[in-house]
């Protein structure tokens, strides 16, 4: 990410002052990760080198939008890009993109999916619908920010959809005559026998093109719902028997992370009939504590944990599922801190067949898929891969285990004297949880190699990128 302060507005005042180009989208791109593609599009006599600069005096933070735009490395070459090599496949039905919404508020209403199909999504894993009488909590999120106000992760209490169903099944009815092109995955749950093989009796012919059972939300209060089945192989199995008795679709199961090992309920749902699975719904967490005596403790209550921070896990659940014998022929749904294009592929090297999306739609909009598409698009394109199914995928001895780790090198970090400003916090981080390796100099960091054990915190903590690594493997002295 190019570090600007932009506030991705909507509407943005730089774009309507511009005239010429589309600023916001430029700067929009850069945010996520996406410098390539916008080095691709643009003209290489960018207009920004004849301009007043109406877009950075239009810009309500003063970004230096110019400096920007003209900084951006011109490509080698240049790329047709268009979305042909996107095409995928959910259980054998056809896909526009293998890009979907996953189910959550973001998915809840007739008006909101149309309007992500219309921004690009494949489609949409419907707001699980159910029997229940829904009665949310306000306020239901809270989140953990990072640098720039950036939320890195998100908190919700959040539980199924409040429409009636009939309201629910007049949507999908809509959504399928409107969009025959994009798919339609309904969310469910049950809360008995009954009530699982009512909800697929009745969607049979709704114009749903799948079910994803939902085995894992982590806030609901009725009964054995959401992860307490999730966490039960034999109620997964149970529950997937009588859904497979009573639907004609395809159908996956949604497993909660809340398990030790996700591959027992994966692999209970293809006993249970399941044609895939899909993973991962939040980690339980607490929502919020207040510490302050006077008041009432307000949201200490368990909630489900997504977003950016929780990509690792559901990275690392996803691998295991891939791994799987059971899964090898089974559709493979991933999600868990997606933002990027970059992100979508990381999922789909390791044996995701679809990627869904909350949290980042929450925060930025369905607008992120243009950056989500261009980016693998061009990803494609440029290592002469045809397709998004053709990506090789990471096979499971490419994983190398803790213990098969080479450890006989170090790999030093190298400080780019001109990029830094003294602030020492490599100093401080390498002081107080490293190896005392760095001391300061003139008002800038050194280096002693015979301290220096490689383990790269200065680069992490480096808040001006001025620490990179070496990338040379130095052997070990033992
Ligand atoms: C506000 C909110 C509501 C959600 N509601 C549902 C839901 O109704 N059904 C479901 O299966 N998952 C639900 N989820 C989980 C998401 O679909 C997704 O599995 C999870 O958030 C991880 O992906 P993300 O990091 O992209 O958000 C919800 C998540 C959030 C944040």
């Amino acid at each position: 990410m190019i570090n600007n302060n932009c506030l991705l507005c909507n509407d943005a005042k730089c774009t309507r002052a511009c005239g010429v180009m589309d600023p916001a989208r430029i700067l929009r791109s850069l945010y996520f990760d996406n410098e390539e593609v916008v080095a691709n599009y643009l003209d290489d006599d960018v207009a920004c080198n004849y301009c007043d600069e109406r877009c950075r005096d239009a810009c309500p933070v003063k970004v230096n939008i110019r400096d920007i735009v003209t900084g951006i490395k011109k490509p080698e070459k240049k790329y047709e890009i268009d979305y042909e090599c996107l095409r995928s496949e959910f259980c054998g039905l056809p896909l526009e993109n293998p890009f979907l919404l996953s189910s959550s508020v973001i998915s809840s209403t007739y008006d909101m999916c149309a309007r992500a199909f219309e921004a690009g999504w494949g489609g949409a894993a419907f707001k699980t619908i159910c029997l229940m009488d829904i009665n949310e909590a306000s306020p239901r999120f809270s989140a953990i920010k990072g640098d720039n106000q950036r939320i890195i992760g998100f908190k919700n209490i959040e539980q199924l959809s409040d429409h009636a169903l009939v309201e629910n099944l007049e949507i999908f009815r809509r959504l399928k005559d409107n969009y025959p092109d994009k798919f339609l995955l309904v969310s469910i749950m049950g809360r008995n026998d009954e009530e699982w093989a009512y909800l697929a009796d009745v969607l049979n012919d709704s114009g749903a093109d799948a079910l994803e059972l939902n085995f894992s939300c982590p806030n609901m209060t009725e009964g054995e719902t959401g992860s307490d089945v999730g966490q039960i192989p034999e109620l997964v199995e149970h529950y997937c028997r009588i859904v497979k008795q009573h639907t004609r679709l395809p159908f996956i199961a949604k497993l909660t992370p809340n398990v030790t090992d996700i591959t027992e309920s994966a692999d209970a749902a293809i006993r249970g009939g399941a044609d895939g699975v899909a993973a991962i719904n939040t980690i339980k967490s607490l929502i919020e504590v207040s510490i302050d005596r006077d008041e009432e403790v307000i949201y200490a209550s368990i909630g489900g944990y997504s977003g950016k921070a929780v990509k690792p896990i559901a990275l690392r659940f996803i691998t295991e599922l891939a791994k799987d014998r059971n899964l090898q022929d089974k559709h493979i749904s991933a999600m868990g801190g997606i933002e990027t294009w970059r992100d979508a592929l990381e999922f789909i090297v390791l044996g995701a067949d679809t990627i869904q999306v909350t949290t980042a739609v929450m925060l930025y909009g369905y607008r992120i898929i243009d950056d989500i598409k261009d980016g693998v698009a061009l990803c494609l394109k440029k290592n002469n891969i045809p397709h998004i199914t053709d990506m090789e995928k990471i096979t499971t001895d490419k994983i190398i285990p803790t213990d098969s780790l080479d450890r006989s090198y170090i790999i030093y970090p190298k400080f780019l004297r001109d990029k830094c400003v003294g602030c020492q916090r490599c100093y401080i981080s390498c002081m107080d949880g490293g190896h005392q390796a760095i001391s300061i100099v003139e008002d800038r960091p050194v280096l002693d190699p015979k301290k220096c054990v490689g383990c790269h915190l200065c680069v992490l903590v480096c808040p001006q990128n001025a620490i990179i690594s070496s990338g040379i493997k130095v052997p070990k002295k033992r």
